[in-house]
């Protein structure tokens, strides 16, 4: 159902999935699990190389030559575009927004901001409420009158065809799970511009008895994103196969560790990126992954994830935030 989009490979092999025993045994269950989509190949890894594996592959049928990404100030998705496009032969160009209110050292210029430099793009940073969309097609004008093939990515590389990348995805689960003879009875993640739910929704959707998909958002309520992310999986799914209609049943977005917003920390999110480490030696992130385990965590104390199920935790990663809120895992912060 995949085959006949353009991909190109950014990945070799599956992530692994490993068992989280330490973790699990302090907790008192259920079984946990992680795959490790931060353990991907290029530019520090991350989950959106595999949104990039479509994307990129739809550019370079395209024809074009330079890589626009849009993101806030630390976002991954524009350093692994800019990680993408040195591989790809390309050139990068990245237009972030100041929309996390924060204007301390490491936020400005370490974590993803450095590696973006590293990786030679040219960065233009924006106000907090500038569009950003208007503002990339604006610059595609201008790279276009200066003979330039440019490709836009859309916003967290969420379109129905970067969603594409985790509809595979959820194939290479399922996979694994059989190869493990280990059924995943939930798979719980972060859901940012919601394209790798709404991926997982559209490839488990063929798949028997598949794990419940479960996303704690870190970007708007959940009135707001389930809504977004059925669409998105449904428009993911009709590229896959049209006639096919997703259930509105299977997209389950839990709002409760948004915090005061996006990219602001949050007491829960700080204790699960320290729980992790020092009981798995698991790197988290302050904006997705750490939002998304402390919903994790707070479901397993209060019963909602039974003892009896496996439970696998996406690592999408992000680990070079962390060196972004450096002063949130500061000592004076424990
Ligand atoms: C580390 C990390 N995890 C999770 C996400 C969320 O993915 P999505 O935007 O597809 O919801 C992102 C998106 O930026 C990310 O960078």
């Amino acid at each position: 159902l995949l085959a006949r989009h353009p991909r190109l490979p950014l990945l070799v092999g599956d992530t692994p999935v490993q068992a989280m025993l330490r973790l699990s045994d302090r907790l008192g269950g259920p079984c946990l699990y992680v795959k490790r989509d931060d353990l991907t190949d290029i530019g520090g890894g991350g989950s959106k190389l595999r949104k990039l594996e479509y994307l990129v592959g739809a550019a370079h049928a395209q024809g074009a030559d330079t890589l626009i990404a849009l993101g806030a100030l630390q976002s991954n998705h524009a350093r692994l575009s800019a990680a993408v496009a040195v591989r790809a032969g390309m050139a990068c160009e990245i237009l972030l927004s100041r929309r996390v209110p924060r204007t301390d050292e490491d936020y400005e210029q370490n974590g993803n901001m450095l590696l973006d430099g590293l990786f030679g793009a040219r960065v233009q940073v924006y106000a907090g409420d500038a569009d950003l969309m208007a503002l990339a097609k604006a610059r595609a004008d201008v790279l276009r009158g200066e003979g330039r093939r440019p490709y836009i990515i859309p916003f967290g590389g969420s379109s129905a065809l970067g969603s594409l990348g985790y509809a595979r995805a959820a194939d290479e689960i399922a996979r694994q799970s059989a190869q493990m003879d280990t059924p995943f009875h939930h798979v719980v993640l972060a859901n940012g511009s919601a394209g790798t739910q709404a991926g997982l929704l559209a490839g488990f959707h063929f798949i028997g008895d598949a794990p419940k998909v479960t996303a704690y958002s870190v970007l708007a309520p959940a009135a707001t994103q389930a809504p977004l992310t059925a669409q998105l999986a449904q428009a993911t799914l009709d590229l896959m196969q049209p006639g096919q209609t997703l259930s509105p049943a299977s997209v389950h977005v839990d709002d409760s560790q948004l915090g005061p917003g996006y990219g602001l920390p949050t007491e829960a999110m700080r204790e699960a990126v320290r729980l992790a480490a020092s009981t798995e030696a698991l790197l988290l992130d302050p904006v997705y992954t750490g939002k998304a385990f402390a919903g994790l965590l707070h479901d397993i104390r209060t019963g909602r994830f039974r003892a009896d199920e496996n439970v696998l935790f996406l690592a999408t990663g992000g680990l070079p935030g962390l060196f972004a809120y450096r002063r949130e895992f500061t000592a004076a912060s424990a």
